[in-house]
């Protein structure tokens, strides 16, 4: 056990121990921690006349407290962590110091993330709720492309957002990624706000939407054929380390991030935005404005993920894991043509189902070609230039120009 006695001593230049970062986690080394801080620990530990049974009870516990069961149970060694050690999967490094980074990458992505915050409250929702009551505001087709988006992203984000914290956080073994999802995990959480937000304003009929994933069968086969790659590796006792297992999880890499973020969403994105650059809905619009931004940015971490898992283990990445990716990426492509097909059964808001048909194909080359697979739809162009403009925009340039918000991080702080 340390205290601050063995800092103030560091200070002098005597050998002290730097807790489980001077060496190895064994039994030798836990008995230098007791020994280290031992007697002012004692003496702080020892039971008085003036302790209660629960307080007495609290040190006694204390006192049989296993420091090197608990040492034991930290993932990956002890040492202090050299660069070159760090892995994406399998690292036997220890996963709690976050520093030296390997991947900046990661680290920037985060702090990225950080700087991008916002909350779907500061979107003004007063012109939408208008346009929504008023019986002349939007067409019939207008409204089935607001109620199928809002049904399947308010259930979509939560099927990614579980997929990060219960199956890919603990199978991805390096702090800075992990930094990285845990910001993400975090935003999912906002967007799944920000969809239940616009349903409420709205007032729509929840139990419909939020179980459109069940009984819509267009929305339905894009969360069935998502959750189909989560099955296994959310089993708490699955675990990587074999050619099979870390093939597993990096299906499961690529269904998620690359298809649903990188295909699923884009047909819903590209049909809400479009009817905020005509004036209508604009507050859900800019929810989805903003969303778009984070997933862009989602799906952009996940790539380098996947190509990093690559380089670090190349056996994997062989013509099998490569033509099953490739198909994945079409499957996906495929139902979201079939989603385009069933959200918009007529041209509306100057698109239609075979314009969106073009941008999922144009969409689908370029997930492909980021992990390093060949095009599959030669000759693609993008119908909507204006959606790669919307990605890029800046927090300040607020593409509707409804208001520029600059995100307060809360109240700040005073002693007085
Ligand atoms: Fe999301
Ligand atoms: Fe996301």
């Amino acid at each position: 056990m340390l205290s601050w006695d063995e800092f103030d001593k560091e200070d002098s230049g005597e050998t002290v121990v730097k807790g489980a970062n001077a060496g190895h986690a064994t039994e030798a080394n836990m008995d230098r921690l007791d020994t280290a801080g031992g007697v002012a620990a004692q003496e702080a530990r020892a039971v008085t006349a003036s302790d209660s049974a629960a307080i007495a009870r609290a040190k006694a516990a204390l006192d049989n407290l296993d420091i090197a069961e608990g040492l034991a149970e930290l993932e990956g060694a002890s040492a202090r962590v050299a660069v070159d050690e760090k892995r994406m999967i399998n690292c036997r490094a220890d996963l709690n110091q976050l520093v030296p980074f390997k991947y900046d990458w990661a680290w920037q992505k985060y702090l990225d993330g950080c700087a991008n915050h916002w909350m779907p409250q500061e979107v003004n929702m007063t012109a939408d709720i208008a346009l929504w009551k008023d019986p002349e505001g939007l067409t019939d087709d207008e409204r089935r492309i607001v109620m199928r988006n809002l049904g399947f992203f308010s259930t979509a984000d939560s099927l990614v957002a579980n997929n990060l914290v219960l199956a890919v956080y603990r199978l991805i073994t390096n702090p800075e990624c992990r930094q990285y999802i845990l910001r993400q995990a975090f935003e999912e959480a906002i967007h799944t706000h920000a969809y239940q937000y616009c349903i409420e304003s709205l007032a729509m009929d929840e139990g419909e939407i939020f179980n459109m994933y069940h009984e819509i069968p267009s929305v339905a086969k894009k969360a069935t054929w998502g959750l189909k790659y989560t099955r296994s590796i959310s089993d708490p006792k699955f675990e990587t380390g074999t050619v099979d297992t870390d093939k597993e999880l990096l299906r499961n890499l690529i269904a998620y991030y690359c298809v649903l973020e990188g295909i699923f969403f884009y047909c819903g994105f590209t049909q809400i935005l479009s009817m905020g650059r005509r004036n209508k809905m604009t507050g859900v619009a800019e929810q989805f404005q903003y969303i778009l931004r984070d997933e862009s940015m989602h799906l952009n971490f996940g790539i380098d993920v996947i190509n990093q898992i690559k380089i670090e283990n190349p056996h994997l990445w062989d013509a099998e894991m490569k033509e099953e990716a490739s198909q994945m990426i079409l499957q996906g492509t495929q139902l979201e043509i079939e989603y385009a097909r069933d959200t918009m059964p007529r041209g509306v808001l100057g698109m239609n189902a075979a314009m969106m048909e073009d941008y999922l194909k144009f969409i689908a080359n370029r997930r492909l070609s980021q992990i390093g697979l060949k095009e599959e739809y030669p000759g693609t162009t993008n119908p909507f230039p204006w959606m790669s403009e919307i990605m890029d925009l800046k927090k300040e340039k607020n593409f509707f120009e409804t208001r520029v918000i600059e995100y307060q991080t809360g109240g700040a702080l005073s002693w007085d």
